[in-house]
């Protein structure tokens, strides 16, 4: 997914010296209880992940309250795709959002992400806004 970023997008992401994911941030993740990691493995190894966290409307009078999952990112092996693997994934992220009395699921994904934007389409997401950059010379 970096190296997708890094191609469509070379002037906001870049190759990161060492690690892109210190061990202690992954750490972190794994014993959080708001965070569910999930991998998928075929024949022992590991084809696929995704990350996933719970998230709730900050308590302004303004906004409704509402707890949501928040899918930080999906990603699986280029081999084994258009095999139903992400949606197995999202599947399971959708049984943790229900335990967790969550109303929705959220996800970013970039514009020039046609893949991922269809995939998301057929999971039965909708945009919900809409992020507008204007650069500056
Ligand atoms: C997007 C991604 C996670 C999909 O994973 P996947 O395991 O191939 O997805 P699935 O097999 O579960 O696809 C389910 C459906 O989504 C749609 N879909 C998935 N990939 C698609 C593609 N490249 N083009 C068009 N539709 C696609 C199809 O309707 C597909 O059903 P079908 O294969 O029966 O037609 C995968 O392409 C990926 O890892 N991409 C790089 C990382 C990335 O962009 N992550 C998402 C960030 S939001």
């Amino acid at each position: 997914m970096d190296e997708l970023h890094r191609r469509h997008l070379p002037d906001r992401f870049r190759r990161p010296r060492g690690h892109a994911r210190q061990l202690s941030y992954i750490r972190r993740l794994v014993s959080d209880p708001q965070t569910l990691l999930l991998v998928a493995e075929l024949d022992g190894e590991v084809v696929a992940i995704a990350n996933s966290g719970l998230g709730a409307t900050p308590d302004i009078p303004q906004k409704r309250p509402r707890r949501f999952v928040q899918v930080r990112g999906i990603v699986v092996d280029a081999r084994v795709r258009r095999q139903g693997v992400a949606t197995a994934l999202m599947e399971q992220v959708r049984a943790w959002a229900r335990r967790h009395r969550c109303r929705e699921i959220q996800l970013n994904v970039y514009q020039f992400n046609t893949a991922a934007r269809r995939f998301c389409a057929t999971l039965g997401f909708e945009p919900l806004n809409t992020r507008l950059v204007r650069p500056l010379r």
